[in-house]
């Protein structure tokens, strides 16, 4: 069988994908999708690509199985559900994130839900952290049992305003950015930091304390915006599933390079990642990790170039197409997509109550 996918947003993220489904052999025939006409014809010419669309709209119109949607992140739930409503299988690269209400996110979860649910399409999210070298690492050492039983997790995305996420916000709003835009919310983005850590344990969090830090003269962060929120730093502390232990970190205000990466802790084994590389460690010593040597299975041409956020590109094509195909759920499916999600969103609210202990919602395992 070979699928049919439009790749709908062709902006800064979404070009990447354009590749490896064109050239991914289960693809027979792949189409562009972006509102704006100037990067639509950018990316066909660049990619070879002929059958455009002006809008998700005209595209859920034709007889296209399968969209990857690459638009501005809080579209993604409703775009999600409304391709899905269409007959097709959709794919996000986030469930629905940065609302300025977490109550209209968790209803945003039920709704994906519902509609992963009563339609019987495939959902996935396009979480890079599954795929990055660090977190096959650890599934695979999950998998053969090296961890014993889990203890204690960290997960953290720590990305500094100042590594262009200025600019990002200012784009992703175009001509309707105004000052009122400014800001978010850090722990209402936090599958980046929750994913790594969920995915390879098969724990999910089930109650949460959480704290957060406002730096001194915050001129981004502030209480005069859309989201209110004047803390850039965020941790939560977690109760797993299994009776183990996390702490989740979205720190946008902190002195470092960017990194996106978990640590995890066993009775018999752990891992560790910092900037300087990985290491594997037991009671009787550790062994560096060559997180560069670490792969999974791919077609040819897609293994030759993974692309980015860790090499993740590829796989996160490679596992749509193939669910799409075998008509299965994908790793990453609407269920575990709120596992991600719901985290963050809890940990904010415990914020707003002084650290409050909260429990998690959970909308339970994808049926099979
Ligand atoms: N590590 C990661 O997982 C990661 C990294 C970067 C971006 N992202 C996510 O990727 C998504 C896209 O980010 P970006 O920086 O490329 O944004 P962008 O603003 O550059 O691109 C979004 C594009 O979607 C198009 N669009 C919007 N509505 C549309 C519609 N109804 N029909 C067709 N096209 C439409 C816009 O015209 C625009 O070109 C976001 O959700 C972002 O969070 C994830």
């Amino acid at each position: 069988m070979s699928l049919s996918v439009g790749i709908v947003g062709c902006g800064a993220f979404g070009r990447h994908f354009i590749e490896p489904v064109r050239d991914h052999p289960q693809v027979g025939r792949i189409a562009l999708c972006d509102l704006d006409e100037q990067k639509l014809a950018e990316c066909s010419k660049q990619f070879g690509v002929e059958e455009c669309y002006p809008s998700l709209d005209e595209i859920l119109h034709t007889d296209i199985e399968a969209v990857m949607i690459f638009t501005q992140p809080w579209l993604h739930a409703p775009q999600a559900i409304q391709a899905m409503e269409a007959g097709k299988h959709a794919y996000t690269a986030v469930p629905v994130i940065s609302l300025p209400s977490g109550d209209e996110m968790l209803d945003w979860c039920d709704r994906l839900i519902e509609a992963a649910e009563g339609t019987g399409q495939i959902y996935m999210m396009g979480e890079t952290t599954v795929y990055r070298p660090e977190t096959i690492f650890c599934r695979r050492k999950a998998a053969a049992g090296e961890f014993g039983h889990y203890v204690y997790a960290e997960g953290h995305y720590l990305h500094d305003m100042s590594h262009n996420l200025y600019n990002v916000a200012k784009w992703r709003w175009g001509e309707s950015w105004d000052d009122s835009k400014r800001g978010g919310i850090p722990m209402h983005y936090p599958t980046h930091s929750t994913g790594g850590i969920i995915d390879v344990t098969g724990a999910h969090m089930t109650h949460v304390s959480a704290v957060g830090y406002t730096m001194p003269d915050e001129d981004w962060f502030l209480p005069d915006t859309q989201a209110g929120n004047t803390m850039g730093d965020m941790v939560g502390l977690y109760r797993m599933s299994d009776g183990s232990m996390a702490r989740i970190a979205e720190m946008r205000r902190i002195g470092t390079p960017c990194l996106e990466t978990f640590r995890l802790y066993g009775t018999e084994g752990a891992f560790e990642r910092n900037f300087s590389g990985a290491v594997w460690l037991t009671r009787d010593g550790q062994e560096p990790v060559d997180l560069s040597r670490v792969e999974e299975p791919l077609p040819e041409k897609l293994a030759a170039a993974k692309g980015g956020h860790g090499g993740s590109h590829s796989y996160l094509v490679h596992e749509f197409v193939m669910s799409c195909v075998e008509e299965r759920p994908p790793r990453v499916n609407a269920w575990q997509a709120v596992r991600f999600l719901a985290p963050g969103v809890m940990a904010y609210r415990s914020i707003q109550r002084d650290g409050e202990m909260l429990e998690v919602p959970d909308w339970g395992d994808a049926p099979h």
